[in-house]
């Protein structure tokens, strides 16, 4: 993925960054200053706070949102347009900020469902290994970091099968090692957990076979990260994890095979293409104003300096126009005058 660089801050002019095609991402991008959720849809000044684990930058200090809620909002804007008239939405561990969006498509019935270990506001008490909905019945579900938690996993795997509608679409995402075999052990105690799992109530750790087992439990399936859906460029300025996968599924028709997945696509795309144009003229522009600043407080002290060597103000030539700062000044000092007389 490339976006064109920021140009050296010393330029104050040249060509704008969409001239150039640069290497890579531009490294200043990772120390921009500011955040922005894509929840909340707020700018922060300064980093995301630490999240689980003590994760840097990683929670939104507005709305407390983590990479994945970040990333689920923008999927789910992508996906949009295909899950329009939605009949049954099963969200599984509901949380505080993926659950307004999922409403916001306004299924004809939103089921929150959840275990009840995080003490969730849910509409059903239940387990995913037992959901309490006919075949075929629920046409988007979303379950976030919960199959890991589950020691029969491939009983929750078959239940999201089942459920699905012919066309319906299931979003998961569960903590995951590329390249890995997932590390598992229902009955390893807690210290064991945390050091293999990362959690005391996570019972493994998934590798690369969580495709298989999906795939086993009738679920054909389709990666996404945000790398691959945003460009490189963008997903580094929104701090989201790049690499973390999101995994699409739908229900195999009974009796059909899963098909093999394909290989996740990092090719660029025309909104990759757009989204590192519009960051690289972002940056090529944060350039110039660094530049324009620092010339501004060189001119401030050159002033100064007049200013005590006794040199008074060079007037203007006859018939130059004010500049625009005295005019603004003199329209701001010419309104508080009216609107001190009129009390
Ligand atoms: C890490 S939290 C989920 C986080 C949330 N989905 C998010 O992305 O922010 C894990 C949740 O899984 C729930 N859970 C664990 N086992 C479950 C099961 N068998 N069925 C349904 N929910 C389960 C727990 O109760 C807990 O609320």
């Amino acid at each position: 993925m490339r976006i064109p660089a920021t140009p050296s801050t010393e330029q104050t002019s040249g060509p704008s960054a969409a001239e150039g095609e640069q290497p890579a991402v531009d490294p200043t991008l990772g120390d921009y200053p500011r955040r922005y959720c894509s929840i909340c849809h707020q700018v922060v000044r300064k980093e995301f706070k630490p999240g689980p684990g003590g994760r840097p930058d990683a929670s939104c200090p507005k709305c407390r949102s983590l990479e994945r809620h970040r990333f689920f909002a923008l999927l789910l804007s992508v996906l949009e347009p295909v899950l329009e008239d939605l009949g049954t939405l099963l969200e599984v561990a509901p949380s505080p900020e993926t659950s307004p969006l999922l409403a916001g498509l306004e299924p004809r019935r939103h089921l929150r469902l959840d275990l009840g270990a995080d003490n969730r506001l849910v509409d059903v008490l239940g387990s995913l290994t037992e959901v309490p909905l006919p075949d075929d019945s629920v046409d988007l579900l979303v379950c976030y970091h919960v199959l890991e938690h589950i020691p029969d996993d491939r009983a929750a795997m078959r239940e999201i099968a089942r459920v699905l509608s012919p066309g319906g679409l299931g979003l998961l995402q569960v903590p995951h090692r590329a390249g890995t075999l997932t590390d598992e052990d229902p009955d390893a105690p807690v210290e064991v957990r945390l050091e293999r799992f990362g959690q005391a109530d996570h019972v493994r750790f998934y590798g690369d076979d969580f495709d298989d087992r999906l795939a086993e439990s009738g679920l054909a399936l389709q990666r996404v990260t945000p790398r691959s859906l945003l460009g490189e460029a963008m997903a580094t300025w929104l701090h989201t994890n790049p690499d973390e996968l999101v995994w699409i599924v739908r229900a195999v028709p009974a009796g059909e095979r899963a098909p093999q997945p394909a290989p996740l696509d990092l090719a660029p795309t025309s909104l990759t293409r757009t989204l590192d144009a519009m960051l690289g003229e972002m940056l090529f522009l944060r350039g110039e104003l660094v530049t324009h600043r620092r010339e501004a407080r060189r001119l401030a002290r050159e002033l100064e300096q007049l200013r005590g060597s006794g040199v008074g103000p060079v007037p203007a030539p006859p018939g130059a126009p004010r500049p625009l700062h005295r005019r603004v000044a003199g329209r701001v000092r010419r309104e508080l005058r009216q609107r001190l007389r009129s009390g």
